[in-house]
């Protein structure tokens, strides 16, 4: 069960500087019954979960809001500030280092940001790649594309390097932005920060399309990838419906987590069959999946199916497993098994039959962010600089239960969010698919 200590936020020292923004916060306080900063978010979100504690209120598990602070513990002057991206790309990135930058130089008047390129790699010297001076103006439209104005890759790279490359450049702040592995490499750098006895703050931005980090509402660029792939559900149902027999077949990006498959499915509300990695099924036999599949294409005369890329690979038998530079397991390609499946299983039993197979891919990531999860990544952003700038070190920012809130790094990576087959979420997809609870 998660308790205080897991909560706890690491702080670089005393915050002794009055903030650039304590007079709006003293205006606030007028206007409101609490002050943001002493207002702790309970971690429990239920009585049943909450009561089982058997703590009294106070006692309870909380986390620390996120927000501006009265007093910081850097100042803004003399601070130097560094971002980088890393990972996958992710609807948003753009988003979020414009905000970042912003935030710095408007609010607070720091008045030195550089971008290391090319995620972890950028820190190191035989790479030759060299920062990027990050102004107001030089971020000012980047938020109109996708991908990351300073590039990005999977990996990590010595610590000690890392921490080198931050006091070459006498950088106080860094911001990653990145999943779980770019949190697991902050974790490291972080280490070696302590070990050299070095006043630098790392606080991480969240990312992933997966939307499988757990403990926050919502990754972003999540919305944005499911709202990508909801054209291809479309596609499918529009090309499945045209043709005798035809099948629509649509593998979308989720490697451990079904979250794109499923709000995609439920926003279209077009396909007939889900199949996600949390959630195994059988193929073969009576209650197998290509069996019902036959009678639904039988009954109806077509059918569309998204399958998350994750899913059933334990159907995969010609694949050879590796890991990539994020140590992340490389997946068998679960489409185009089915594809042929689908295909043989329908001539088999000889019905007509026009499988139609679409592979979105990147094309959901690569997008410009939407309104929602740009508004969402600029309130991310200014909660990140406020953290950083109050000495907050080894934390994420993040939504949850609709609050901001400073997530400790270990805390976030210690497992991963996912689909819960009996939760709310999967129950509403198999109400929408009308597919069996179990291909068994
Ligand atoms: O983790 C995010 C993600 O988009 C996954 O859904 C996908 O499996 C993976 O990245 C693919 O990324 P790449 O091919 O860049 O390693």
């Amino acid at each position: 069960m998660i308790g205080h200590e897991d909560l706890a936020v690491r702080t670089l020292g005393p915050c002794r500087i009055d903030s650039p923004l304590a007079e709006r916060l003293a205006a606030r306080e007028t206007t409101q019954h609490s002050v943001v900063e002493d207002d702790r978010i309970l971690f429990d979100d239920t009585l049943s979960m909450a009561g089982v504690r058997g703590l009294p209120v106070d006692q309870l598990p909380s986390l620390e809001p996120g927000g501006p602070r009265k007093r910081i513990y850097f100042d803004p002057a003399k601070t130097r500030v560094g971002i980088v991206t890393c990972g996958g790309l992710c609807p948003g990135l753009n988003d979020v280092i414009r905000g970042l930058v912003l935030e710095l130089c408007r609010h607070y008047g720091v008045r030195r940001i550089v971008g290391f390129r090319n995620g972890y790699r950028g820190f190191i010297p035989h790479y030759g790649e060299d920062v990027v001076d990050l102004s107001p103006e030089v971020v000012q439209h980047i938020d109109d594309e996708g991908g990351t104005i300073l590039g990005t890759s999977r990996g990590m790279q010595d610590p000690e390097d890392i921490v080198d490359a931050l006091e070459r450049l006498a950088i106080n702040i860094l911001f990653v932005i990145g999943g779980d592995g770019t949190i697991r490499g902050a974790m490291e750098v972080v280490r070696v920060i302590g070990e050299r006895g070095l006043k630098i703050a790392v606080v991480g931005v969240p990312k992933t399309i997966d939307n499988d980090i757990p403990y926050i509402d919502q990754s972003f660029g999540f919305q944005t990838a499911m709202s990508e792939a909801t054209k291809s559900i479309h596609a499918a149902s529009v090309e499945a419906r045209s043709a005798p027999g035809g099948v629509g077949l649509v593998k979308l990006m989720g490697r451990h987590s079904g979250f794109i498959a499923c709000y995609s499915t439920l926003a279209k509300d077009d396909a007939d069959y889900v199949l996600i990695p949390e959630v195994p099924f059988a193929l073969k036999g009576e209650h197998g999946f290509l069996e019902h599949l036959r009678r639904r294409v039988e009954d109806r005369g077509h059918a569309v199916v998204v399958v998350a890329e994750g899913a059933g690979q334990e159907h995969i038998e010609e694949h050879e497993p590796g890991r990539d530079a994020s140590g992340n397991v490389r997946l068998g390609d679960i489409g185009r098994l089915l594809r042929r499946l689908v295909t043989e299983h329908l001539d088999d039993a000889k019905v007509e039959n026009n499988v139609r197979y679409f592979d979105p891919s990147y094309a959901i990531r690569s997008v410009p962010a939407n309104p929602y999860d740009s508004a969402y990544c600029l309130r991310l952003a200014h909660a990140a600089v406020h953290a950083a700038m109050a000495g907050r070190t080894e934390v994420i920012v993040a939504r949850r239960r609709r609050r901001f809130v400073h997530i400790p790094m270990a805390l976030a990576v210690s497992r991963r969010n996912h689909v819960d087959p009996l939760g709310d979420l999967w129950m509403s997809v198999l109400e929408a698919t009308g597919q069996p609870v179990r291909f068994a």
